[in-house]
């Protein structure tokens, strides 16, 4: 009995020497694949963006739901007055997410679903929509025109831990947004944001063709504003 403890414990100690010996040999590759950025919006970029609510409702700018995948109540073109958001904001998020997923040498890979070459195209913010969404209503899973799109969260009601209370479920989705992406063995995966008002004054910032969907809350009749938009490459 006594031997044998000893011969289990010489075992462990040679795996372990193994295990390192062959660890330092060893390198790891992650397939080249593209993300999104999550920005935490100043206290100037979420008042110029209530004030764009704010001069939509004034100014009694069109619906936007014709153009929309949401099952949501009301949906309200944007003026990005003064060009404020696209300049201050939108434009230095590109360079970061050049800087972050198109770098070489992953770049000559990715850029074709990413025009960025500056002679050819000029960037221009050419949809941007507020929604009001209300308990019930959900976006189902879609994609947006464009190069790249944004999602900015100014009002949540509710969090999300509350609304899956009692959600008798192995997958609670309750009031969360989500990503929806294929990993590198061919397996739908997705990411989850469990939405409360952490994320008020959040801009999720993703390549248009990036699949999301926004499920529904409950027991709450306050609305849920966010602002969505989409950045288009046009031709000069
Ligand atoms: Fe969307």
């Amino acid at each position: 009995m006594f031997n044998l403890f000893k011969k289990q414990k010489k075992d462990l100690v040679q795996i372990e020497s193994d295990y390192r010996e062959i660890s330092n040999r060893t390198s790891w590759h992650l397939p080249p694949n593209l993300g999104w950025l999550e920005c935490k919006l100043s206290y100037e970029e979420i008042s110029h963006l209530w004030k764009c609510v704010n001069h939509s409702k004034e100014k009694n700018l069109p619906s936007f739901k014709e153009n929309l995948a949401g099952n949501i109540s009301h949906s309200y073109e944007l003026n990005d007055i003064d060009d404020y958001i696209f300049k201050n904001t939108l434009c230095p998020l590109v360079k970061i997410y050049s800087n972050c997923f198109l770098n070489d040498p992953m770049k000559r890979s990715l850029n074709n679903f990413l025009p960025t070459d500056k002679e050819k195209f000029n960037l221009r913010l050419e949809k941007y929509w507020v929604n009001y969404q209300k308990q019930y209503e959900f976006n189902p899973l879609h994609q947006h025109g464009g190069c790249y799109s944004f999602v900015i969260w100014l009002k949540i009601p509710i969090e999300f831990e509350d609304q899956n209370k009692g959600n008798i479920t192995n997958t609670p989705l309750r009031s969360a947004f989500e990503f929806l992406f294929i990993d590198s063995i061919g397996t739908p995966s997705t990411y989850t944001y469990r939405l409360g008002k952490g994320f008020e004054g959040t801009m999720l910032f993703f390549p248009s063709n990036l699949q999301h969907q926004v499920h529904p809350f409950y027991d709450c009749d306050e609305e849920r504003i966010s602002i969505s938009g989409n950045l288009m490459n046009v031709v000069k």
